[in-house]
């Protein structure tokens, strides 16, 4: 398997993260803020205990800065895999100061990721696709079911466009894997409006976005994409972009 980072080296601003604000784009904006802000409402008067996991890419930025000036009574917490790259820590503490707000940050757990690498390598995701799904369930999943205890509804910044494995994306559906309801305000926002509001609100925003990174997880398994290539195409890229999820969303 190629583990080289990208050969195109970014040396030019990602023109996705900088749309042309035209009056349609400032418009549909504004009517899919509202939209949203209506389906949070919706979620906070139905469930009451409803958590945001924020990953602090650019739709969760988006809906970080919806539920802080609306304040609503929503939780935000981020999982740290402990291999995020150092751009998404200096966003979280940037992040913070500009809404002033703490985020619930969930780690995995010490004695797992030991045993793991241990027995298997530091970098052994890159070996297997068991491999590979092992560590994100040690570092994502079960962090995951740890951070929705006790909670009857959880919010995330999918979107429907982002890849084969969410085109049917809805913006309300059951969870029956993590069992309890799942909200994705964003669903149907594209790409360009997520940056349009970025840009409208000034939103602070991962700098990697700017390097062709539109997908961000873990430092390892994301790299820069080439125009015209699938958004999440630097995610695990070495493996089936039709299988390729880190659990977190897996359907039961
Ligand atoms: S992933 O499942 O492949 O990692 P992606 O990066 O597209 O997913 O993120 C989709 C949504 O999953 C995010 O909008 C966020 O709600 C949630 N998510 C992903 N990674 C994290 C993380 N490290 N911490 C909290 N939430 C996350
Ligand atoms: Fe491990 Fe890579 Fe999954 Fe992060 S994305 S948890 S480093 S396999």
């Amino acid at each position: 398997m190629d583990q080289t980072v990208s050969f195109l080296k970014p040396r030019t601003t990602n023109p996705a993260t900088q749309p042309e604000l035209t009056d349609a784009l400032v418009a549909s904006v504004a009517v899919k803020r509202a939209q949203a802000l209506e389906l949070l409402h919706g979620a906070v008067d139905e469930f009451s205990e409803v958590t945001f996991a924020n990953s602090f890419g650019a739709e969760d930025m988006v809906l970080t800065d919806i539920i802080a000036t609306e304040h609503l009574p929503i939780e935000i917490f981020s999982l740290d895999t402990g291999r995020l790259p150092a751009e998404t820590y200096t966003l979280m503490a940037e992040t913070e100061k500009r809404y002033d707000m703490r985020f619930k940050v969930f780690f995995p757990r010490a004695e797992t990721v030991e045993a793991y690498v241990r027995t298997h390598g530091i970098n052994a995701f890159y070996e297997s696709i068991d491999l590979r799904k092992a560590c994100c369930h040690m570092r994502k999943v079960e962090p995951l079911q740890r951070a929705l205890a006790g909670k009857r509804a959880w919010v995330t910044g999918m979107r429907a466009a982002q890849s084969a494995t969410r085109s049917e994306l809805p913006v309300r559906e059951f969870d029956a894997g993590n069992k309890l309801e799942k909200f994705s305000p964003l669903a149907d926002w594209s790409e360009k409006e997520v940056w349009a509001y970025i840009r409208l609100h000034t939103v602070p925003y991962n700098a990697l976005h700017d390097q062709f990174y539109p997908s961000i997880g873990c430092a390892p398994c994301t790299r820069a994409i080439a125009l015209g290539e699938d958004v999440r195409a630097g995610r695990w890229w070495w493996e089936d972009p039709t299988s390729k999820e880190c659990g977190l969303h897996a359907k039961k």
